[in-house]
């Protein structure tokens, strides 16, 4: 077996940071992440102030391995099946251990935390490095798009923020986040990973939380992953003036800027450009028109994306 890597200079001094209770912003296979040692409830609370996140809003929890995560929840039966997903773009949502060290504005006074074992290597070497599970919301300021690039990261944050650089983000849309409530499992929030995946893998159904359930999901707020520009859904081709956000086959001569999500209709490779495109559209036009997407698979956490980013704002 070949001799494990050095850990890099940069992710030593990463890591050092961390563990002073500073911010860093970090890869993962979904977004980009922003960081703060998960006990340490200074750091904790320069995440709620850098973001300008709602401070009922809990953060999810990010750790190396299930042996770490075991330190901070407890596993049901049904919670060790899922956690055959991970390192994977799935959050579970589990009782919260009597003895884990963790800061109550992780949870935001809620008796469970949201943990996952996010899949890319360079998170995962951060967050051993560092040797303290990570709390780390999307490394945006609140209610804006999330972060698919460690560029879109520091231009959010005006440089503020140190960004680990781990490419762009393969999956491109947020975890799947699942509340395990003993042999009942609850998608609270339309993910990376299609909720029929993991229904096949675990041989069950999963429900879906009533929408805006403040208590389910507290960070489901109608507007949110927003971009400055307003969103018309649906759309076979845009109007004069309209940008347009196409999924496989192009309207013909569109007028106006405009972006493909996937020219094959792949679902998954429209997940992964989704943020960067509405990003990049935004700077060009005041409305946005969206192509029609399919909702299987991925699609379900496409479309509550969309949703979202088209709804008022408050
Ligand atoms: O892919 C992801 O999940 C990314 C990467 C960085 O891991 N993170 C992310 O975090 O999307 P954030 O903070 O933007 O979204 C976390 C969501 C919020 O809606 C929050 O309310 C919910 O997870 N959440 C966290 N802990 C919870 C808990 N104990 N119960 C219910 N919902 C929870
Ligand atoms: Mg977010």
């Amino acid at each position: 077996m070949a001799a494990p890597a050095r850990t890099s200079p940069d992710i030593v001094h990463l890591a050092g940071l961390l563990k002073a209770g500073k911010l860093v912003a970090f890869p993962t296979e979904t977004v980009y992440g922003l960081g703060a040692d998960a006990t340490n409830s200074d750091a904790v609370l320069s995440i709620y102030e850098t973001k300008g996140r709602p401070r009922f809003n809990p953060l999810i929890v990010h750790c190396a391995d299930l042996a770490m995560a075991e330190t901070l929840v407890e596993f049901s039966p049904l919670a060790y099946r899922l956690a055959r997903f991970w390192p994977g773009p799935l959050t579970l949502v589990l009782p919260k251990r009597f003895d884990a060290a963790l800061s109550d504005l992780v949870t935001a006074g809620l008796d469970t935390v949201g943990v996952r074992v996010p899949a890319h290597p360079l998170a995962l070497e951060l967050i051993r490095a560092a040797g303290t599970p990570l709390a780390g919301p999307s490394a945006n300021p609140s209610g804006k798009l999330s972060p698919t690039t460690a560029e879109q990261v520091r231009a959010g944050f005006h440089g503020s923020v140190p960004v680990l650089d781990g490419g762009p983000c393969t999956a491109g849309v947020e975890s799947t986040i699942i509340a395990v409530d003993g042999t009942t499992a609850t998608q609270l929030r339309a993910g990376a990973l299609p909720r029929s995946d993991i229904e096949a893998a675990i041989g069950q159904t999963i429900a879906v939380a009533a929408e805006n359930s403040a208590v389910a999901a507290p960070g489901m707020l109608a507007s949110h992953y927003a971009p400055d520009a307003r969103l018309r859904l649906d759309a076979a081709a845009p109007r004069p003036g309209e940008a347009y956000l196409a999924f496989g086959l192009e309207p013909p001569g569109a007028p106006g800027p405009l972006r493909n999500l996937s020219p094959a209709g792949d679902l998954r490779e429209a997940a992964r450009n989704l943020f960067a495109m509405l990003h990049e559209l935004d700077a060009k036009a005041e409305v946005i028109a969206v192509a029609p997407i399919p909702h299987a698979g991925v699609g379900e956490a496409i479309n509550d994306r969309l949703k979202r980013a088209a709804a008022p704002r408050p």
